[in-house]
């Protein structure tokens, strides 16, 4: 298997390295449930998380991985960043390499930032934290690794509801349903939909209803209103639940043994009806605890690849 230096996104990753990082990372779950959550492996490591997008889930959870492994994390969140004294995200990114850091976690606007940024950062390992409606790679190896944990992803149907057009994570799904034979479905309004999405071998539908039949997972996508440009993408909140919200209704449709997921944050009401964020089905807060083990296995992987280059 070749090394994986950095985690851009799905797109670099072969099926094997894919499979590598969930095994890893289910070798993982079990540290998180101990008593006492420490484990020495990355003793010695620094790790910067550099965030300069909103995010509760995916930083916490890359500190709080870092931290049960023992490495040294430090959280720069762009609110106190001197982004905002007008230092450019290269400059910033630079200063921050130049502390010896073994892996720089981003979250920025922009898409393609951390491949941009990585040959200005010799030593440095970068992971993509989601780069603007590009790509969001540890948030699927997260999805996987809790399918993994319910019976599979391989032959699975995972129709995604919503916001297609901001969603970085159904970009990273469409990418990675190719390389680990899984289908994804997708259901928006054509305002929420890109153009030639079936580009991607994804099946298409515009009716919530007519996509839940053979569904083993509805996984429901937040409308990222601070990536609209304008608010004329569907009439209201009210019409938006009515046709592409997962109601009761839908979820009995879908039957008992379909899973509902969602990346976070949720708005109850809008994609997804409480009682049914709530229901046994939801599997939403299972993907939370398994986002950790991910990003274990992640800046483990990185990190050692990162000790093999130091050493030759
Ligand atoms: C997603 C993101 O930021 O892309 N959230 C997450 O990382 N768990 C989805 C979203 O913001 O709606």
């Amino acid at each position: 298997m070749k090394p994986v230096r950095h985690l851009f996104g799905i797109a670099q990753l072969e099926a094997e390295q894919i499979e590598y990082l969930l095994t890893l990372g289910a070798s993982f779950i079990d540290l998180s449930r101990r008593p006492l959550r420490k484990a020495p492996t990355l003793r010695g490591k620094t790790i910067i998380n550099l965030f300069f997008e909103n995010s509760t889930r995916t930083r916490t959870s890359f500190e709080i991985a870092g931290k049960r492994l023992s490495a040294d994390v430090i959280n720069i969140s762009a609110a106190t960043s001197a982004t905002k004294k007008g230092e450019s995200l290269l400059d910033t990114a630079q200063t921050l390499a130049a502390m010896r850091p073994h892996v720089l976690v981003i979250r920025h606007s922009i898409a393609g930032c951390c491949e941009f940024l990585a040959p200005y950062l010799e030593g440095t390992a970068i992971v993509n934290a989601g780069d603007g409606a590009h790509e969001h790679p540890t948030q699927v190896l997260t999805d996987l690794l809790t399918l993994r944990a319910h019976g599979g992803f391989a032959g699975k149907v995972i129709t995604m509801v919503g916001d297609i057009s901001h969603s970085r994570v159904a970009r990273s799904h469409l990418l990675a349903a190719r390389k680990m034979g899984y289908t994804v479905r997708l259901v928006a309004p054509k305002t929420l939909l890109p153009a030639e999405v079936e580009r991607y071998g994804c099946e298409v539908f515009h009716d919530f209803d007519a996509a839940i039949p053979g569904s083993d997972v509805l996984y429901m996508l937040r409308v990222q209103n601070e990536r609209l440009t304008s608010s004329c993408c569907f009439p209201s909140i009210r019409e938006y639940h009515e046709a592409y919200g997962l109601n009761r209704q839908r979820l009995r449709l879908a039957g008992e043994d379909c899973l509902v997921m969602h990346p976070g944050p949720m708005n109850r009401g809008v994609e997804i009806a409480t009682d049914v964020a709530d229901s046994v089905q939801a599997r939403i807060l299972d993907q939370v605890e398994h986002g950790v083990a991910v990003r274990m296995a992640v800046l483990t992987t990185l990190c050692g690849a990162h000790a093999m280059e130091e050493e030759a």
